[in-house]
């Protein structure tokens, strides 16, 4: 799809048909393009967890303010992220580099992440929005309309998809084939509001 049209049409979509089910290629298309995403120091801190089982989903819509998309769409993915990426093994985020560069990316990720919590959390978030947004407009060039969520107890769906501790939900992509049309645009600030020139 021409890139200017997949970004307009790209819409929070809030029905979709519950007896659609995606082709695995189409899947597997999605995540390959969208762990082409970029990130900081290429720590890739984001995790996605499918959710197939149907009780399941009804168990997270439950701690969703009860949103149809949870257990409707096609596919939902649970975006989470994992805080301590930064400090696990950083060499490989470089596996295809040299030693020397290596090492060197070992020692600014320590100098960049150590004992700063707050950034290590931006990271994260970053990180995984960077993901959903390349995540929508895959599924959009395949011919699907999807709606990111945060409207969920985050502690309950940890809870829920047994994270570990220091693993935390993000934000949810539920992908698949709208039944009925996006709410008109709420309205875009205007480019005056939000962009700014500074010579
Ligand atoms: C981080 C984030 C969380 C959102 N959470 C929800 C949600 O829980 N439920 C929902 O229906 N829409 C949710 N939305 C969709 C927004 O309402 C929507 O993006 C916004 O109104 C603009 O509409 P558009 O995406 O169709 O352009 C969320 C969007 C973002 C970016």
């Amino acid at each position: 799809m021409d890139f200017k049209k997949l970004v307009k049409e790209r819409r929070s979509i809030k029905h979709f048909d519950k007896e659609h089910s995606m082709h695995k290629d189409e899947v597997k298309e999605l995540f390959e393009l969208t762990l082409l995403s970029p990130t900081a120091f290429n720590l890739q801190h984001w995790r996605f967890t499918v959710v197939e089982n149907k009780n399941l989903r009804e168990e997270i819509k439950s701690v969703s303010f009860n949103q149809s998309q949870v257990t409707d769409a096609s596919l939902l993915v649970v975006i989470s992220g994992d805080l301590d990426a930064w400090k696990k093994n950083p060499k490989k985020y470089w596996r295809n580099a040299d030693h020397k560069t290596q090492d060197l990316m070992g020692s600014m990720i320590h100098g960049f992440y150590n004992q700063k919590t707050q950034i290590q959390r931006d990271e994260v978030m970053r990180s995984c929005s960077m993901a959903a947004m390349t995540l929508m407009l895959a599924a959009k060039n395949l011919g699907y309309d999807s709606c990111p969520m945060d409207g969920f107890d985050f502690d309950a769906v940890a809870k829920l998809l047994n994270f570990p501790k220091n693993q935390i939900p993000i934000m949810f992509v539920a992908i698949g084939k709208k039944t009925k049309e996006a709410w008109p645009r709420g309205g875009q600030l205007s480019m005056n509001e939000v962009v700014s020139f500074i010579q």
